[in-house]
């Protein structure tokens, strides 16, 4: 693998998180019952610092899902890894997800928590690479959109390597 590029900085990120805090801040300014739930495990680094600018009440829940498939290609199906431990019927769910590859995962995860009968389900994702985009899925809060290239940083990882980059890069895998 190539040495990361910087693609979006430390300081980019920093200010688009603060924005979408302020965003959600008011949006559930009524809602005393927001549950944010990380995807793990890309997004426990937004998850970190997004829950900890909020200024609205809200409890924190994990869950992890894989791929069926090998590699870089997904299969479009996914398998519930962990559960979240916390009971979330009635309240508000935000999914929060480090990349929307090609949308599989989000869609499987608000299908799962309004099965469960949240009161709503939003999602909110740190990047998204809308050309690779196999399902419509919303993305409610935003960072950016990015091309199809191969990204780490900021939770996010090639091989489980440079996940705690503070800010994304792109890498060139290597051919094997
Ligand atoms: C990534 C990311 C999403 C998913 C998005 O997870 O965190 O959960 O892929 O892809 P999709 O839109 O094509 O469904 P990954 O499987 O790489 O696991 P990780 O977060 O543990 O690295």
């Amino acid at each position: 693998m190539s040495s990361p590029v910087v693609l979006i900085s430390e300081e980019e990120i920093q200010t688009r998180v603060r924005d979408l805090a302020a965003q959600i801040s008011s949006d559930y300014a009524d809602a005393d019952d927001l549950v944010l739930v990380g995807v793990l495990k890309g997004a426990f680094i937004l998850l970190a610092d997004l829950s900890r600018q909020l200024t609205i009440p809200r409890t924190i829940e994990f869950i992890a899902v894989s791929s069926y498939g090998s590699g870089s290609r997904s299969s479009g199906a996914v398998r519930l890894v962990m559960d979240v431990r916390g009971n979330i019927e009635g309240k508000h769910v935000l999914i929060v997800e480090d990349i929307v590859d090609t949308g599989h995962t989000l869609k499987y995860l608000i299908g799962l928590f309004e099965s469960h009968r949240a009161a709503s389900v939003k999602t909110c994702a740190l990047v998204r690479k809308a050309e690779r985009a196999e399902v419509d899925v919303e993305v409610d809060y935003l960072g950016f959109d990015i091309g199809d290239e191969w990204v780490v940083g900021y939770g996010l990882d090639y091989a489980e390597q440079n996940r705690t980059l503070p800010y994304i890069g792109v890498v060139t895998p290597d051919d094997d």
